[in-house]
């Protein structure tokens, strides 16, 4: 093998390690995690609805959740109003978000654990005793 050869078989092999994660990623787009929907509170509400609409919950429950703790801690107000139920929720992660979520494992964390979104929060507010669902 000349020099340009052994680059060339250099090549192929770094591209061959290089590209592996993102061919072995391919196959799991096609099983993106559904987040379960099956727990005691959510199966009693006779609509399935979230704080706001799923779009918006899906796309904004981060910063939701960020406003929710500046409205509590900063100002001091204990309800936020939904603008799409117009219900009144109390602000709390642990006692209302992972009240109807308290499958925290099949909900919040597979979704984040899918897309390797790593919350912090769980550092001190604890998750919810994971019900037997
Ligand atoms: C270093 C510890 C710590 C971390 C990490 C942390 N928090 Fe908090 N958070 C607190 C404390 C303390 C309070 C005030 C609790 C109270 O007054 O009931 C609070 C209050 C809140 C509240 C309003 C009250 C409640 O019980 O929900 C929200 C919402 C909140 N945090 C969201 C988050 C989110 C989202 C994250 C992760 C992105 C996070 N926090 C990470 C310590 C923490
Ligand atoms: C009263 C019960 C209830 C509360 C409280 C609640 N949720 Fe939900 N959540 C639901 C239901 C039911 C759905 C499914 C809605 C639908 O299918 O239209 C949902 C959907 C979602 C989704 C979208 C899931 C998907 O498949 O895309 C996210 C994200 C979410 N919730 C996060 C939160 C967060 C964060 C909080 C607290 C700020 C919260 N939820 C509070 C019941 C609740
Ligand atoms: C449908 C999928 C999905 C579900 C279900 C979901 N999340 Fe998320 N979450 C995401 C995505 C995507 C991001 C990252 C968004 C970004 O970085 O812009 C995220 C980010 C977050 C963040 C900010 C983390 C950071 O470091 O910036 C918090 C806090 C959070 N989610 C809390 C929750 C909680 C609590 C639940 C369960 C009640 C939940 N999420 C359920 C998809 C989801």
């Amino acid at each position: 093998m000349n020099d340009k050869g052994k680059i060339m078989a250099g090549l192929i092999i770094f591209i061959g390690i290089f590209t592996f994660p993102f061919y072995s990623n391919l196959g799991k787009a096609s099983a993106v995690p559904e987040p379960l929907l099956n727990t005691p509170v959510i199966k009693q509400m006779p609509v399935k609805q979230c704080v706001e609409t799923k779009e918006y919950m899906r796309a904004n429950h981060m910063q939701m959740l960020n406003e929710w703790r500046d409205m509590l801690l900063r100002d001091g107000i204990k309800t936020y109003k939904s603008m799409s139920n117009g219900k009144e929720y109390v602000i709390s992660l642990q006692n209302t978000c992972l009240n109807c979520h308290s499958n925290k494992k099949d909900f919040c964390d597979t979704c984040h654990k899918y897309l390797a979104v790593h919350p912090y929060c769980w550092d001190c507010h604890f998750g919810p005793k994971e019900a037997g669902v």
